[in-house]
């Protein structure tokens, strides 16, 4: 049998991307033990590089074992307790998510939505906040599916002034975007490596505040089995026992109480993806990626497509382009795959067909990626009939990387 032998591709969706590859390294490093001195520390330095990266002085900062949705599901499994009420704010699929999986877990799901491509004023929140009086806000940061970033840092202090707890997905922005975890006053945070981390998706770093963890604690259960004389036993206990935030917090603590078997290789790769972040500096990668987003966007104009949603709040490292009435639009992605070996992303819901989303982020937020991209847009859809300007999308990219921004149409 032949061994896996995946074809080369640029991952220019929104997420997975194309890993860095020194992730794909650490990846193939030797497993060791969970409970080997060399694991345990090597935890410890993990959580370590993840308070740097998210921003905060949090103890309990870990990495949750799952795609990014796993850590959704532990912070709100973990802090919405049945019949809890939990607020959460739609501006796209995402949001969507966090209603489904509260509901899941229990709680009495409160919603507001906005029009995809708009984001939330601080005072609509605090509005609905006033009217609902959740015990949880649980917002997405950027949502991939709209491209938008929710600004956040108002709203830890009207969470504050209202006694309600902070939750956000960060899965999409983190590393690309700015976030401030303890600035922002914000409780719990839960993201991923698969975008501008630039790693594999499968583990997701989270963090909660000492406050959450008081919450966390009043259902704190010690499994039996494990149990000691004097561990707590919670008549209404975490409804999940894997993503049970605060067994895998007794897990990472200093007790390290036995919970699941640790994925050992995708701790190397969270560890070395945080490494590689703050080898380069937060405010640095966050630049880099602010570069690539804006080139990859003077680029889709100057092709004269259109770009949809509210610009002013778009994340940095994604882009939605509208897909021109003249072409089938999963034509153009599988010219671009096949001729190409690029992957650009379909969309969801009422985007889906009308929108391609193209990344920049993580390991791909780089002036080389973003112009073959480009080149190959330009050719798949004079390819496909359309016409575009020759070389146009190129030229823009290159002059927002030297600086000087012409030619692009407003
Ligand atoms: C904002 C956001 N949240 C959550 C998820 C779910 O992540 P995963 O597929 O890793 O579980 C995604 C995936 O694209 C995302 O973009």
């Amino acid at each position: 049998m032949l061994p896996v032998n995946p074809p080369a591709r640029l991952l220019m969706g929104p997420g997975p991307i194309t890993a860095d590859p020194r992730v794909l390294r650490a990846l193939s490093t030797p497993l060791v033990g969970q409970y080997d001195p060399w694991m345990t520390t090597t935890m410890n330095e993990t959580q370590e590089l993840y308070r740097r990266v998210f921003g905060t002085a949090n103890e309990a900062t870990v990495l949750v074992d799952g795609t990014s949705r796993a850590g959704i599901e532990a912070a709100l499994v973990s802090l919405l307790a049945p019949g809890d009420s939990v607020l959460v704010p739609v501006f796209g699929r995402f949001g969507h998510l966090l209603a489904e999986i509260a509901g899941r877990a229990g709680a009495e799901v409160h919603t507001i939505e906005t029009d995809w491509g708009q984001v939330f004023t601080p005072s609509a929140i605090e509005d609905a906040i006033v009217r609902v009086r959740p015990k949880v806000l649980a917002i997405v940061q950027g949502d991939t599916s709209t491209t938008m970033n929710q600004p956040l840092d108002e709203l830890g202090a009207i969470c504050d002034r209202h006694g309600v707890l902070f939750y956000t997905d960060a899965t999409a922005t983190i590393g690309g975007n700015p976030l401030e975890v303890d600035a922002w006053g914000i409780d719990a945070v839960s993201a991923g490596l698969q975008k501008c981390l630039g790693g594999p998706s499968g583990s997701a770093p989270l963090t909660v505040s000492p406050h959450a963890v008081e919450v966390l604690d009043q259902r704190r259960s010690v499994e039996a089995g494990i149990r000691e004389p004097g561990d707590d036993v919670s008549d209404e206990p975490i409804r999940s026992n894997y993503l049970d935030l605060a067994m895998i917090l007794d897990y990472w603590g200093p007790r390290r109480l036995n919970h699941h078997t640790e994925a050992a290789s995708m701790l190397y790769a969270a560890n070395e993806c945080a490494r590689i972040l703050l080898e380069e500096g937060r405010d640095a990668v966050i630049a880099r990626h602010e570069t690539a987003g804006s080139a990859m966007l003077a680029g889709v104009r100057a092709l004269g497509l259109g770009v949809f949603g509210d610009l002013g709040h778009k994340m940095h490292n994604v882009v939605a382009v509208e897909i021109p009435s003249d072409v089938v639009g999963d034509q153009v992605r599988a010219s671009m795959l096949d001729d190409h070996g690029i992957e650009i992303g379909t969309s969801f819901g009422p985007l889906h067909g009308k929108v391609w989303r193209i990344g920049t982020m993580g390991y791909n937020a780089r002036k080389d990626a973003v112009v073959t991209t480009l080149a190959a847009l330009e050719h798949a859809l004079r390819r496909a009939g359309h016409a575009v300007p020759q070389g146009g999308g190129v030229d823009a990219a290159l002059d927002v990387y030297a600086g000087s921004p012409v030619g692009v149409p407003a």
